[in-house]
Formats: C-alpha cells, sequence, structure tokens
C-alpha cells in the first residue's frame, strides 16, 4: 500500500541497488564533489599562506610598520598607582610598592650589568652597521639611596619614599641636548628631592634604541626620585609632576607628562619616624 511504497521510496533514496546511487548521487558524482571542494579550499589555503609569506617579507623586523606620526617618548613612573597611599610605619601598606620597585630593578643587577658594556657619557651609541648591538651597562648601584640595595624599602619604612620614571621605549630615538627628569610637587612650598643619577640625567648614551630583536638586553636608563617628606607633609595631599626637561622631546601636551599623584597618610603618632 501507499505507506509501503513510500518507505521503499526512503530506502531507495538512501541506496539505490538498482542504479547504485547513494543519497541520489552516484560514487562518482560524489567523488566529483569531494574533488572539487578539496581543490577549492586547497586554492584558499594557498592563498591565505602566499598573502601572508608576502606581507612578513615585506616587514622589517627591526623597525615596527606602522609609527606614530612623531614619536615622542612617554613617561612610565613606578610604583605603578595612580595615588600611592601608605602608612610608614604598618610595612603591609606599603609591601606591594617596593616589590614592584624590587622586581623592576632585576634586571638593573651589578652582576648582570656588568656582562654590557661601558659607554662614552654625553655621547650617542650609534651603532647602525654593527650586527650585534652592544648594550650601555646602567647599574641599579648608581641609584644609591633609590637602588633598594643599602635600604630594601627604598625609604617606604622612613617615610621619604622613591620612586622611579622611565621613558617609554622609542626605536631610532636620539634626543637632543641634555635631556634630564624634573619633578615639581604642585603646592605652595618647595617639596626637597634628591635625583638619581644626579639632576635627573638621561644620558645620551642609552639612545638611540635598535628594537627588540636587534637589542634585546637592552635597558633603558631609569632616574630615581625620594621624595624627602616632612611631618608635615603626612596626611596631606600631595601632586608631583615629573617632565623631561633640556631636551627636544616634548612635554607640553596630556600625552607625553604624566602626573602622579603622592597621598600620605601619617604615621602613628608614638611611632613617628626619625628625621635625620
Ligand atoms: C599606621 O600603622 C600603625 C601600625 O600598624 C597603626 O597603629 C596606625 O593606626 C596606622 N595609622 C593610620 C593613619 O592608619
Ligand atoms: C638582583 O639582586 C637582588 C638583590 O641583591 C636579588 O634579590 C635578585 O634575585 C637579583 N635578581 C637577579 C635576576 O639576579
Ligand atoms: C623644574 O621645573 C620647575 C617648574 O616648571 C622650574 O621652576 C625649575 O626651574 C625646573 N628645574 C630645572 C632644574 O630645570
Amino acid at each position: 500500500d501507499e505507506c509501503r511504497g513510500e518507505r521503499e521510496t526512503w530506502k531507495d533514496f538512501i541506496y539505490n541497488p538498482t542504479t547504485g546511487e547513494f543519497l541520489g548521487r552516484t560514487a562518482s558524482s560524489w567523488g566529483l564533489i569531494l574533488l572539487f571542494y578539496f581543490v577549492f579550499y586547497g586554492f584558499l589555503a594557498g592563498m591565505f599562506s602566499l598573502t601572508m609569506f608576502v606581507m612578513l617579507k615585506t616587514l622589517d623586523e627591526n623597525v615596527p610598520r606602522y609609527q606614530d606620526r612623531v614619536a615622542n617618548p612617554g613617561l612610565v613612573i613606578r610604583p605603578h598607582a595612580a595615588e600611592i597611599l601608605f602608612n610608614s610605619s604598618d610595612p603591609s601598606n606599603y609591601n606591594q610598592y617596593v616589590q614592584e620597585l624590587h622586581n623592576l630593578l632585576h634586571q638593573y643587577n651589578d652582576s648582570i650589568q656588568e656582562r654590557n658594556d661601558l659607554c662614552l657619557v654625553g655621547e650617542y651609541t650609534e651603532q647602525n652597521n654593527e650586527h650585534i648591538k652592544k648594550v650601555c651597562q646602567f647599574k641599579r648601584s648608581m641609584l644609591r639611596q633609590c637602588s633598594g640595595l643599602p635600604d630594601t624599602s627604598f625609604g617606604y619604612a622612613e617615610g621619604k619614599p622613591c620612586i622611579i620614571i622611565k621613558m617609554n621605549r622609542v626605536i631610532g630615538l636620539k634626543p637632543l641636548g641634555d635631556p634630564y627628569i624634573n619633578c615639581t610637587a604642585k603646592r605652595d612650598s618647595l617639596l626637597q628631592m634628591q635625583y638619581f643619577p644626579p639632576e635627573g640625567r638621561l644620558d645620551k648614551m642609552f639612545f638611540p634604541y635598535y628594537g627588540k630583536k636587534a637589542h634585546p638586553d637592552y635597558v633603558q636608563p631609569l632616574v630615581a626620585v625620594k621624595l624627602l617628606l616632612t611631618r608635615d607633609d603626612y596626611n596631606i595631599e600631595q601632586t608631583v609632576e615629573c617632565k623631561v626637561e633640556g631636551s627636544d622631546v616634548r612635554n607640553n601636551d596630556d600625552r607625553d607628562k604624566f602626573q602622579g599623584r603622592v597621598t600620605f597618610r601619617p604615621p602613628n603618632t608614638n611611632e613617628l619616624p626619625k628625621v635625620q
């Protein structure tokens, strides 16, 4: 009857023994379809690989393809915090800052930097033609009281904290003049600060930088600033602004300056740090 007939056609559709068709197509028809897709996707994969290959070939591995209109480095401040808030009599309060500074400075350990080259002070270290670029030494111990070496708390325990400033790497940048970091506290009275290296100098010997691939062990010069806060400064919000000065590096637009805010809470009055 009808129902049986329908089942027969359905079965025939899946596999028809008389014509040898499977799902309405013969084996050779299926073969052609598979072959078509195989060739088609193979072609797509080939096109993709070829395009990638050509693109990667034309990229210079040392110079980023797209650079900012004018390459101007920004400043980075460590510890990384919009506000540095701490209670100098309670180490758990400032341990994270201290740890961050230690982590930053590991690659500047004297033992590591001694493997690098001594370069000429005040001169660019140009080495465009050298295959292996030398790296100029920047020893952690140059940061003296802010090196974390004699004083492992970077001054946080005595309420005179250090911050460390570095300039972002820009390939090929050669700042004119004699760049240095200048920090100012935004307040009426002067806030005494101590710079390491002296005068906050960013020596020209650390420029230019040749990129990650050519210059893998390169270290940026650092400037550490110790804020010589006094008792009167505790519990007052301090805003400190640091800039690169003395060179053609732009520092007057919002992208290039960094504003660090430093806020301090007073330590327990019975445990005031001794002011030397
Ligand atoms: C600072 O830490 C000390 C020691 O833990 C504590 O006695 C004091 O109350 C803290 N001060 C503030 C303002 O949190
Ligand atoms: C760098 O020196 C510090 C302090 O001497 C030490 O704790 C740290 O393990 C050293 N780091 C490296 C990478 O050598
Ligand atoms: C640092 O900046 C302040 C404010 O802009 C300025 O008065 C001072 O002369 C600068 N110091 C140096 C050494 O350039």
